[in-house]
């Protein structure tokens, strides 16, 4: 069995032989060789640089084994596309926040292909590169509410109050916020499909730091949307929520193919509600890969036996990988999801 076909099986929930690994964030700062590139030049330049986002994007692949290609960018690529100022610093800073309906109103309604392009340069010169080693690609955007907290705040923020204050005080507006990027996030994943994405993750990170009221009322109709538009047929569809414990019920009747979950909750659980419907992505803690490499495997194997309740299991992180993380850390996550059995 191939690393696409397992990818895409256990995605699908068809009959696999081991669950497959990747890691969120796996091209990063941990890597000597990430830094070596990125040296001197700036995040949103290095997301431009068609040649030197398709090497970082290649080295985990190379030098850390993991099983699927995400493509290096950031969720805010798209949004500097409609007309928004922003820069990394080393997270997205916006130079005017979005808090009036005429900001809303004033964002570009424009084709991802246009506004973008380099991205579906980077998606295809990778599909070229990977497909005589059968490494599936995959594709991401931010969801519509992670990227309006941002928007309307400006910055990251511990409480995200001016976007909860909007979300309380004027719900209409941040409907329309919610609106449009929801329309871009289609547009931009439906591109990445068509340009060689073989399956699509989509990062509602901060969703989960909503009552399950107010989730259901903000962020999973964004998901049941995009989930009913795209062409899941030919890319299965993703969905992360970071501290989702107490709405996987609602993430799996999102409609996506697949859950990803984060390390607080308990995953045998989870699977078991998943059952037949979706599978789960996940889901150690990235601190975790500090551990020992023997604790580490150990760890694989707990989340690997809690998954299979579920269709289908991939290996992951809870979360994105830190610039703090051991590279032999890495390496024993990886090596332990083929110790799991399977072809080589
Ligand atoms: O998973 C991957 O490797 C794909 C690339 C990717 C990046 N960011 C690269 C990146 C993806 C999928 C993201 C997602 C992202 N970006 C999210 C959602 C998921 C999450 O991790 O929470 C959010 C909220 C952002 C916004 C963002 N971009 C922040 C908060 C930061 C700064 C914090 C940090 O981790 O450095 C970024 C910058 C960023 N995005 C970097 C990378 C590799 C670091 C840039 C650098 O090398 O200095």
């Amino acid at each position: 069995m191939d690393p696409t076909q397992r990818l895409l099986g256990a995605c699908r929930g068809e009959p696999v032989d081991r669950p497959p690994v990747w890691l969120m964030r796996q091209a990063g700062r941990y890597l000597p060789e990430y830094r070596a590139v990125r040296e001197g030049v700036p995040f949103l330049e290095m997301c431009r640089d068609v040649d030197k986002a398709v090497e970082v994007s290649l080295q985990p692949v190379r030098l850390v084994g993991t099983e699927a290609v995400i493509f290096f960018s950031d969720i805010f690529v798209p949004v500097a596309g409609m007309g928004v100022e922003l820069d990394f610093q080393p997270g997205p800073v916006l130079a005017e926040p979005i808090r009036k309906r005429a900001q809303v109103e004033a964002l570009l309604d424009v084709d991802p292909r246009e506004s973008v392009p380099f991205v579906f340069q980077i998606l295809r010169t990778l599909r070229r590169e990977l497909e005589s080693q059968a490494v599936p690609l995959l594709g991401f955007a931010g969801a519509p509410f992670t990227l309006a907290c941002y928007m309307v705040e400006g910055q990251g923020s511990r409480h995200f109050s001016t976007v909860k204050r909007m979300m309380y005080r004027e719900p209409q507006l941040f409907d329309a916020l919610l609106d449009r990027l929801t329309t871009m996030t289609i547009a931009y994943l439906t591109a990445q499909i068509e340009n060689g994405a073989q399956a699509v993750q989509l990062f509602d990170t901060w969703a989960g730091m909503l009552g399950p009221e107010d989730y259901r009322r903000f962020a999973l109709p964004t998901h049941r949307r995009i989930a009913e538009v795209l062409p899941r047929d030919r890319a299965p569809l993703i969905l992360y929520v970071q501290n989702g414990g107490h709405v996987v019920d609602e993430m799996i009747e999102a409609g996506s193919d697949v859950i990803s979950l984060d390390w607080r909750l308990d995953l045998a659980d989870a699977a078991k509600r998943a059952g037949s419907r979706v599978s789960i992505q996940g889901n150690l803690d990235p601190t975790a890969l500090h551990a020992p490499p023997e604790e580490i495997e150990r760890r694989v194997r707990e989340i690997a036996a809690a998954g299979s309740a579920a269709r289908g299991h991939v290996l992951n992180l809870g979360h994105g990988c830190h610039p703090d993380t051991p590279v032999e850390g890495v390496r024993a996550f990886t090596d332990a999801a083929r110790a799991l059995g399977g072809e080589a």
